[in-house]
């Protein structure tokens, strides 16, 4: 340990308050952060839709199985290529309209950071809203542990919480760690993975959370050779990330999915203003999924994420359609992406 590490930790255990401590071996261990587990509570209904979607006609998986361990990490890997610009737009609008934007947002209450992953999009925010709870939120729960152990000694008078859980059906937040001064923030166009009519849904859902209000980054409908460039990228990380669903779905369930047999699709299909992620089977192949043989032709797809894009206008009207009244935007030089407050 360091010694500004060490510094971190004495004015963290004197200021400590309203920190659980607990008595092990006579020592006292003062937990800088503490995780609630939601997860476990349906996982047979959510083996059984992973099955039947891949078992559908139209193959499908939720995007949500990226996101074991190692996906975790490619996705961060994703975040660093030139082709994807995403994060680094979010992230320089964030620095440009820093002032701004926490003036909006304000001082205090809970801050909500949902789909966490590293947490270092909110730690950036967190020194200058200085909420006095910070609640991650993620389904990954051992990257998300990760980072709120590592982060937790920096932000002592913050209390820091990691909830485990899947909100892509349904946002439940527990009554306790929310209050009456809560901020949502919602950013790099994780939104994106819903359809329109869902999303909406997920608005109105977070919209009943946000006491203060809802902080979302928003990816802005571009030319399709930037998208497609940004889906597909050169190194072939976008196709790790993809392929990588197939092995977390054979620990998941036991499926026997060979990754050199399919190959990763990545495409903005500009009709319906979304890229559309495929897994393509290379050959005509048979899968063992929960003891029952599925075939796939050759060319045969299975769909595994939609990542919707919005002009200004449509996201905008998305926002009052769930019912926030007042809605702010900052965007950067080319408006290649938004950030919106919402209230
Ligand atoms: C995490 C949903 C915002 O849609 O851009 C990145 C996921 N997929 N590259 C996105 C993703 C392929 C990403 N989101």
């Amino acid at each position: 340990m360091n010694d500004v590490r060490q510094i971190h930790l004495y004015f963290y255990c004197r200021n400590i308050k309203t920190h659980e401590k607990r008595m092990k071996n006579d020592l006292f261990i003062l937990p800088a952060y503490r995780i609630v587990n939601r997860l476990a509570i349906d996982q047979v209904a959510e083996r059984a839709r992973l099955i039947s979607g891949l078992r559908a006609q139209h193959a499908t998986i939720e995007p949500k199985y990226f996101y074991d361990e190692l996906g975790c990490a490619l996705y961060a890997a994703i975040c660093q290529l030139d082709e994807y610009y995403p994060t680094r737009t979010e992230r320089a609008i964030f620095q440009d309209s820093r002032g701004e934007i926490a003036e909006a947002v304000g001082l205090g209450g809970t801050f909500v950071d949902l789909g966490a992953g590293d947490c270092c999009k909110a730690m950036s925010w967190l020194p200058h809203l200085q909420p006095s709870r910070y609640l991650a939120v993620d389904i990954a729960g051992p990257t998300m542990e990760t980072s709120l152990a590592n982060m937790a000694p920096e932000f002592p008078e913050i209390e820091m919480v990691g909830l485990v859980t899947d909100f892509s059906v349904q946002l439940e937040l527990p009554a306790d760690l929310v209050n009456d001064r809560t901020t949502l923030f919602y950013p790099g166009s994780s939104i994106g993975n819903f359809t329109p009519e869902n999303a909406v849904k997920f608005l109105r859902q977070m919209r009943r959370y946000a006491s203060n209000g809802l902080l979302i980054g928003v990816d802005a409908k571009k030319e399709k050779a930037r998208l497609d460039a940004a889906y597909a990228d050169a190194l072939g990380v976008t196709a790790a990330f993809n392929l990588n669903a197939l092995r977390h779905i054979n620990r998941e369930i036991g499926s026997d999915f060979v990754e050199s047999r399919w190959k990763h699709v990545g495409q903005y299909n500009e009709l319906l203003g979304r890229i559309e992620m495929h897994l393509e089977s290379i050959a005509a192949q048979q899968v063992n999924i929960d003891g029952v043989a599925r075939k796939f032709a050759a060319g045969e797809r299975i769909h595994s994420e939609n990542s919707y894009k919005y002009s200004e206008a449509e996201f905008m009207a998305m926002l009052h359609e769930a019912g926030f009244a007042n809605v702010h935007v900052w965007t950067n030089s080319q408006r290649a992406f938004w950030v919106f407050w919402a209230t």
